[in-house]
């Protein structure tokens, strides 16, 4: 079992967020401080997050602010704030030698607390991911370079330079793993890898397209990012699922389809308790095999009900199975797999999405 990730709350009264924590209570372990109790007494532990309450004194939460960003960890913790109304409409007044990442006024809603929560999550990874600004381009050049040589091996089924790709695969995986400024991408990337090959390749593949596919539709970096953990983790939930079924050389039978099925529920419970701050991580694993017209699994949801990463990650998805070579298939030609997929277009995958993908591939995958 994985352990959650701790959130600390400063507050001299905790019961006031009784709500907040209840929500939050399931994707952190939540450790409540105090003036008896303080971050240094989890000096040895990890802290990914903070609520701060500066209420009723502003002191208070100014040191534990101070203590919270000195510690070794203190530029990824994702601090939260809750101030009186009056300091939201005076910025002067804020000093900010330990600054928290989002303020919001006291009084508020548990719900406008919690988005404040996710904002302030949001805004500490764009600024790791500014400060890695190198390693988020160098991942997209990896990325760009393993995926020719991917192309190689299901284009003709073999590489020059077999050793290389597969080291090749690795060091890419583990720069845009890295990107994120997260860890747990990596370990997770590497049981997959462990567990099956295939399934590893096929990741990559994912999230490099899922990268190209942001970028061709404008993304910011920070959400091709995004997008390239989406892909990378999209079909995590197969560590559940028995090797013996992952690797059979023939059709699967229909228990063991169900049992494949499964992958999509389980990746994304998974993912829920590790990605709190960035839902999409999950939401792509749960929902890239739904369609459209709600023929797809594992909840045969409708159109709107599907989000947009859901969506992206279905075109990719079906379009990288097709082309790869498995043992029981030869790798289709772009072409034949965009044939294939193009009727789907508008009835089970979502057409504006299909056709800037489907002009992608024309432009930079063209024999
Ligand atoms: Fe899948
Ligand atoms: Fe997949």
């Amino acid at each position: 079992m994985t352990q959650k990730e701790t959130l600390a709350l400063f507050s001299i009264r905790p019961d006031k967020f009784a709500g907040l924590s209840m929500v939050l209570g399931r994707t952190f372990q939540i450790v409540p401080l105090s003036e008896s109790a303080t971050a240094d007494d989890f000096a040895d532990q990890p802290i990914s997050a903070a609520v701060v309450d500066g209420t009723p004194y502003r002191t208070f939460s100014r040191e534990a602010r101070r203590t919270l960003r000195s510690r070794p960890d203190g530029d990824r913790i994702a601090i939260l704030e809750i101030v009186d109304p009056e300091v939201l409409n005076d910025p002067e007044s804020v000093e900010d030698d330990a600054p928290a990442n989002q303020m919001v006024a006291s009084g508020r809603s548990t719900a406008a607390m919690l988005a404040a929560f996710w904002q302030a999550c949001a805004r500490r990874e764009e600024q790791n991911w500014a400060s890695e600004h190198e390693s988020v381009s160098a991942a997209a050049r990896q990325a760009k370079q393993a995926f020719s040589i991917l192309e190689d091996i299901t284009r003709r089924g073999t590489t020059d330079d077999p050793a290389a790709a597969r080291e090749m695969f690795r060091e890419t995986a583990r720069l845009i793993a890295r990107a994120s400024g997260l860890r747990k991408s990596q370990d997770l990337l590497r049981a997959i890898e462990t567990h099956h090959a295939y399934t590893f390749a096929h990741s990559l593949k994912v999230a490099t397209l899922m990268t190209e596919l942001g970028r061709a539709i404008g993304l910011t970096e920070t959400d091709r990012v995004l997008l390239a953990e989406a892909g990378l983790l999209h079909d995590v939930g197969k560590l559940m699922v028995p090797i013996d079924v992952l690797a059979k050389p023939s059709r699967l039978t229909f228990d063991e389809f169900e049992t494949m099925k499964t992958h999509a529920q389980l990746g994304e419970e998974l993912l829920q308790g590790l990605y709190g701050s960035r839902p999409e991580i999950a939401i792509a694993a749960g929902q890239h095999h739904e369609k459209l017209d709600g023929s797809g699994y594992p909840n045969g949801l409708l159109k709107t009900q599907i989000h947009e990463i859901g969506r992206s990650c279905a075109i990719v998805d079906i379009y990288s199975a097709l082309t790869d070579r498995r043992d029981y298939k030869d790798p289709m030609s772009s072409e034949d797999a965009l044939a294939i997929m193009r009727p789907m277009a508008g009835a089970k995958l979502e057409e504006r999405l299909f056709e800037v993908f489907e002009s992608w591939v024309r432009e930079e995958l063209a024999e």
